[in-house]
């Protein structure tokens, strides 16, 4: 899908590789990162020349804003105009999930970028873990701006190569991390709003977070109430996002499940167990059904069966949302284009 004129190399993590980019960043260049959740089109979140890039490569329509990646508590909470308490219920969220897959909305300083916020009074922050992406906040001095490196509405990518497979040719670097370790983009909160709210499920699920917050209000996850046709509270949660070009199916219960031994239907599986008859077509999520290998694989396991034009249609099972299920089950009905449902 090479189609813009510029040469796509993937660095690997050089000492030198990692000052030059540092240096091409500050300088207003785009790079692909690594992230301990996907790969991030990163650039200076203070520099508008830059963020536009971000959005030209991606094909991102404007109404959709950006996560600032920062080092740090105190950095974050520069960009955040909030009183005491808001101030304390984050430094609790930090300290207990930050840096990690957790991104934090907040009341915006008025100083803020328009388009970083796409005119929203609040401000997505999240202080990353990768340590390669850590380094290259610390080299720059800067507080990065990174979407998913992938185009607008198709599968995050989780290798160094999805990012060149889809945006090749529209930049100039992409940093090898290898394989991300989470898999699903961050846990979105909105901590502008009372109750807070899980605008994205992820890794770090509203459990463990209300575990830290006993005393507060956490309004859940609202896939359901969503409506293509109004603008969405993040555009990630529009109905369809996140999918594969092949149509893809869901099933819940085995017994959904079509025959499907055509050659040209991929069968998804969350786990190996319990198959006793495994066709050619049929691949695997995890061996043993383990959630955090599920949501590893995901994205790259679709992606794989979409770029390798074998298959007409991807049937593929959803896990019952709760826990971590129900990220993996949001993108899933995401990626199926399917209003949310199942057990
Ligand atoms: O894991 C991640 O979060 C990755 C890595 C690269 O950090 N980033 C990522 O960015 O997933 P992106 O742009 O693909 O998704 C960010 C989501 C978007 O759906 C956007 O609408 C939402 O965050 N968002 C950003 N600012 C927001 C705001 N002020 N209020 C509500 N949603 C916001
Ligand atoms: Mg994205």
């Amino acid at each position: 899908m090479s189609s813009g004129t510029i040469e796509t190399a993937i660095l690997s993590p050089t000492q030198e590789n990692l000052d030059w980019l540092a240096d091409w960043i500050r300088k207003g260049g785009v790079a692909a990162l690594p992230t301990e959740t996907v790969y991030g089109l990163a650039a200076d979140a203070l520099n508008t020349g830059a963020l536009r890039q971000i959005f030209e490569i991606k094909r991102r329509p404007l109404y959709d804003p950006l996560i600032v990646h920062v080092e740090n508590g105190e950095k974050l909470l520069e960009w955040a105009e909030i009183n005491e308490d808001l101030r304390r219920t984050v430094l609790t969220l930090i300290e207990r999930f930050s840096p990690g897959p957790l991104t934090y909305v907040l009341p915006k300083k008025s100083w803020v970028p328009e388009l970083l916020t796409a005119g929203r009074p609040t401000l997505a922050l999240r202080i990353p873990a990768h340590p390669l992406f850590r380094e290259i906040l610390r080299r720059s001095s800067l507080a990065l701006a990174a979407p998913s490196a992938n185009p607008f509405g198709y599968l995050s990518p989780t290798l160094a190569r999805h990012v060149r497979e889809s945006l090749g040719g529209k930049l100039h670097y992409i940093l090898d991390g290898g394989d991300c370790t989470v898999g699903l983009e961050s846990t979105i909160l909105d901590l502008s709003r009372s109750p807070m709210r899980i605008l994205r499920p992820g890794k770090i699920t509203r459990e463990e977070i209300q575990s830290v917050l006993p005393d507060k209000e956490i309004a859940g996850y609202i896939h359901e109430e969503l409506d293509d046709t109004v603008s969405p509270m993040a555009p990630g949660m529009l109905r369809r996002h996140y999918s594969p070009r092949t149509p893809l199916c869901l099933f819940f219960k085995m017994e959904e499940l079509p025959l499907a031994k055509e050659e040209n239907v991929a069968r998804v599986f969350l786990s190996r167990k319990d198959r006793e008859e495994v066709l050619g077509n049929d691949f695997f999520l995890s061996e043993e059904g383990d959630g955090m290998q599920v949501a590893k694989r995901l994205f790259s396991l679709l992606r794989e069966l979409d770029t390798s034009h074998s298959y007409e249609k991807i049937y593929c099972q959803c896990p019952p949302s709760h826990g971590l299920g129900t990220a993996i089950a949001d993108r899933l009905c995401r990626a199926a284009g399917l209003p949310k449902k199942g057990p």
